[in-house]
């Protein structure tokens, strides 16, 4: 038996964006810049791609440029946000994903910005008076914060966020690559400028994503090259991944209220169940608080011990696909930099359970025996 609790990190291909995708792999192979009519068709398809996105979000089809992936969007937001209106400050976490973090490190080290970040409380959730005054102090800055953390699933209210930043001038960037395809977003409603997907976190393939664009914050492009994407990025489309990326994120619209429902069954049980398995168990963040965290995502913190330590090694070697990541940097780890600034000096080792769909109560039950064996104890 091999079980896959490791969705945060990808997930699989959803056969039905498998089946949409096919014909675009073979027959229609055309170049979609190319006006002939096998250009036209795979243009024609890119379009309404576009639009069945922006129709699931409320937002206009040139509100949506497609990219490479969530990496790729969040570079494009933050590089582009900052040169097309002069920004000097960023307003940040310490726990966003390195997609910003060193997009935006790498700025300060040029020159070009000064980053604050903001505090975050004892669970990893950031502190909106903190935030509310690096604001004042930094107005017409940009402040980039996740909507969800990929770790240990911390949700932060982008709307409240979106409305301070509007009192104060600032460019809204939202990492959503997390949350795309598990909550709605309705982008008449949030305040945010920027925000970011990666399609194969939400059943759609790998290498593509999609950046929001709010039209009246346009900014200018990072790839150059071509006019493709309305002039905001060059390069022959993806054309396959993005008929794919339309398809997997209309299904998660589609069936959102019962995916949710199973997946939140899922990781009820599996913190129940940890809590009686595993004497001593914790949760790192506030993953284990429904309410406020991804219901995608469960991280465990195992008391110290030897074996512990060798959690997720053990758990590969017993079928099971997790992830890992501890708050210390031991020589041949750098470690995790969220755990890190949340838990300076815990020494605690990190699994991240990340749930789809496709989980079942009985793989949550076998990934439970097998940590409790690992543990050593009688569930
Ligand atoms: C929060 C977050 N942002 C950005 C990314 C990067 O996405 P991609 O690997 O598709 O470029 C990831 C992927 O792990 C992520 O979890």
């Amino acid at each position: 038996m091999r079980i896959y609790l490791d969705n945060a990190a990808t997930t699989p291909l959803d056969p039905e964006v498998f089946e949409v995708m096919k014909p675009f792999m073979l027959e229609d192979f055309g170049n979609p810049s190319s006006t002939h009519a096998h250009g036209r068709k795979v243009r024609a398809a890119i379009e309404s791609s576009r639009k069945k996105v922006a129709e699931l979000l409320n937002c206009t089809p040139g509100e949506i440029i497609f990219t490479s992936g969530g990496t790729e969007a969040d570079n494009a937001i933050i590089i582009g946000a900052i040169q097309t209106y002069k920004i000097k400050d960023a307003i940040s976490s310490p726990i966003e994903h390195h997609a910003v973090e060193h997009t935006l490190a790498t700025l300060e080290k040029l020159g070009e910005i000064k980053l604050h970040f903001v505090r975050l409380d004892e669970k990893g959730h950031v502190d909106l008076v903190h935030l509310e005054n690096l604001l004042k102090e930094f107005p017409n800055s940009l402040v980039s914060l996740m909507q969800a953390n990929n770790e240990i699933g911390n949700l932060l209210d982008i709307q409240k966020v979106g409305e301070l930043c509007q009192q104060h001038n600032a460019y809204f960037h939202s990492d959503t690559v997390q949350t795309m395809g598990h909550y709605k977003h309705d982008l008449k409603q949030l305040k945010v400028h920027g925000m970011t997907a990666a399609a194969h976190k939400f059943h759609g393939p790998k290498g593509i994503g999609f950046m929001y664009i709010n039209k009246d914050k346009k900014i200018k492009p990072l790839v150059h090259g071509g006019v493709q994407e309305r002039n905001m990025r060059g390069g022959t489309e993806n054309t396959y991944g993005i008929i794919g990326l339309a398809k997997a994120l209309e299904i998660c619209y589609r069936e959102m209220a019962e995916h949710e429902s199973h997946i939140v069954k899922l990781k009820k049980h599996m913190i129940e169940k940890l809590k009686t398995a595993v004497p001593g168990i914790n949760f790192h963040g506030d993953s284990d608080n429904l309410n406020r965290s991804l219901y995608t995502v469960l991280n465990v913190s195992f008391p110290e011990s030897e074996e512990n330590e060798m959690m997720l090694f053990n758990l590969d070697l017993q079928g099971i696909s997790a992830s890992g990541g501890s708050a210390c940097s031991s020589g041949a780890s750098a470690g995790s930099h969220v755990l890190g600034a949340i838990y300076p000096n815990s020494k605690r080792g990190a699994v991240r359970f990340s749930f789809s769909k496709y989980n079942t109560i009985e793989e949550i039950d076998f990934a439970i025996s097998k940590i409790a064996d690992l543990c050593k104890v009688t569930v």
